[in-house]
């Protein structure tokens, strides 16, 4: 009003009782209790009614109170007029019952007044609206419940993305897919905004291109796409016709998947303890295992380290079982000058994000120099289809989709540079630790470590993990059960004891940050908060 005279304008006034909605203040009461209410609910935390629970007070969400504002603006008749904008009337106890409802968990208590403030209690504030809904022929749009749902979903995902933000601005992360999308963005972006205009979706230009480019980075002849590692050792161990009377070996360290994949085709996993030096297969106990039922090795070359090929390839031979490749980890990874992927009848790799080449999504490949195997495999992850809608056999559908194949090719690019720097940041930690009390990975010779994780080994493993997190350091354990002692498969496969090396594995392993993007000086935190462990268990 004062303004009005000052300037000459032509005022409206709008009397606004509660205003709710999106970007309301919701540090305190101050606004309104309600976005203090909005922010305990959200949080978990019990909402305190004041009173009785029976005061009636109204509500405006944002977008009516602005329709409100327009109105008047764009009316001359509103000139010079005061309008009351009173909301939707509702008791607290009800207010607060209601907004537990829309957030789908929460409670509350009515706290009542102590006695010196019940004197100033106002107890019910309303208003009418009557006077601008006949004037301008304003009426709330949004009923109670959506606005309390919209500002809950809005303050749900502030929320969110603010823990993200504190926690990768205090934790150092073991391994970190967001980093390398933010490196490769551009490309990203533009590989699939060129899908979605292409309008083709699945089995397209981009899967075909990468199963070629693939191929030819592990240096075989042929790939196929499909959904998941897990489905590329499936239909591997379909492709050789592996089905419920025959044997298929593989090592207890390793993820789940492994022999998940083996159960699949209805045949039976055998395992065989690990090396630990490299934390694969153990050639030498490899004999001992195979039977006349014997019809693939898995060997998993696991954190990037390559299961040692030449002895397990001479033993598969002599008693003619296949082998099957699980690279899952070891995108990259060479043995006596050739990639992995490239020495068994089929590989299996994984394209899970934090793969050294991972899609944003699932995903996954088998390569094969064998055109018959290839072909076998290009039916199963179709229905079995050479020609659509005829299945000359019978299959499934595990497709790589065009999005995933063509954010692949732009990593491929990157892949070889991206995992020279994994080596490099090993080699920090190597030099590091050179003299620390603990296990650190090996490389055999002849052959090159990927790098999928760098894990060291500690009697006290969970002891240190601990004390590594409270420096705000994420680590994980590749993997704390191995497969016989897992409960989907206790006492089918072994028992306690039955694979001592596994056991000690799962017992201290460590797999510490790394991935491509983290800087040499992260390396140095790491290591040096390692070193600070061990020191203070000497004294
Ligand atoms: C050694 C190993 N084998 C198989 C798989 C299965 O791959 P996916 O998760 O893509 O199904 C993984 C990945 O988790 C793995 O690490």
């Amino acid at each position: 009003m004062l303004y009005g005279k000052i300037y000459g304008l032509k005022v409206t006034s709008l009397r606004l009782t509660n205003t709710y909605g999106p970007r309301m203040r919701i540090k305190d009461a101050r606004q309104t209790f309600l976005g203090w209410w909005i922010r305990q609910v959200i949080e978990g935390e019990e909402i305190q009614v004041y009173g009785t629970g029976k005061q009636i007070r109204d509500f405006n969400f944002v977008d009516d109170v602005v329709d409100a504002m327009l109105r008047a603006a764009v009316e001359p008749k509103a000139i010079g007029e005061v309008y009351n904008l009173g909301g939707e009337p509702i008791g607290l106890a009800d207010l607060a019952k209601l907004l537990i409802e829309c957030n789908g968990t929460g409670s509350f208590r009515i706290v009542p007044f102590p006695r010196e403030r019940e004197v100033i209690d106002i107890g019910d504030y309303y208003g009418s609206y009557e006077k601008i809904r006949t004037h301008l022929g304003r009426e709330p749009k949004v009923p109670l419940k959506d606005g309390l749902k919209r500002t809950l979903d809005y303050y749900k995902k502030f929320f969110t993305l603010l823990h993200l933000k504190r926690k990768m601005i205090v934790m150092i992360p073991q391994a970190s897919p967001l980093s390398q999308f933010l490196s490769y963005k551009q490309e990203i972006l533009e590989a699939i905004e060129k899908v979605l205009d292409s309008g083709q979706y699945i089995l397209g230009p981009e899967v075909q291109a990468f199963e070629q480019e693939f191929a030819q980075f592990v240096g075989v002849r042929f790939g196929v796409g499909v959904a998941s590692g897990t489905d590329a050792l499936h239909l591997a161990l379909r492709a050789v016709d592996v089905g419920p009377s025959d044997e298929v070996i593989t090592v207890p360290h390793t993820a789940v998947a492994t022999v998940a994949a083996i159960e699949m085709c209805g045949a039976t996993p055998v395992l065989v303890d690990i090396d630990l030096d490299t934390y694969t297969l153990s050639p030498h106990r490899l004999e001992t295992v195979i039977t006349s039922r014997t019809k693939a090795i898995i060997p998993v070359h696991l954190y990037g380290h390559p299961a040692d090929m030449e002895p397990i390839l001479e033993i598969a031979r002599r008693h003619h079982v296949f082998v099957i490749e699980d690279c899952a980890q070891a995108h990259g990874a060479m043995y006596q000058g050739k990639r992995m992927g490239s020495f068994g009848d089929l590989a299996a790799f994984s394209f899970y994000p934090t793969k050294n080449l991972g899609a944003i999504g699932d995903g996954g490949i088998l390569v094969t120099d064998d055109p018959t195997l290839a072909e076998k495999v290009k039916l199963l992850r179709q229905y079995g289809w050479r020609q659509r809608y005829i299945s000359e056999i019978p299959g499934w559908n595990s497709r790589l989709d065009e999005i995933q194949a063509a954010i692949l090719r732009v990593k491929l690019r990157h892949l070889q540079e991206d995992n020279q720097r994994r080596r490099l940041l090993a080699e920090i930690y190597n030099q590091l630790l050179v003299n620390a009390p603990v296990v650190l990975p090996k490389e055999r010779p002849g052959s090159c470590h990927s790098y999928h994780q760098y894990v060291i080994r500690h009697p006290q493993r969970e002891e240190l993990r601990a004390f590594l997190k409270k420096r705000g350091i994420s680590t994980l354990v590749h993997y704390p059960r191995p497969i016989h002692l897992q409960p989907a498969y206790k006492g089918r496969l072994g028992d306690v004891g039955s694979f001592p090396n596994s056991e000690q594995a799962a017992r201290e392993v460590l797999s510490l940050p790394l991935y491509p993007e983290m800087d040499e000086a992260t390396v140095h935190t790491v290591a040096q908060a390692i070193i600070e462990y061990l020191e203070g268990k000497e004294k």
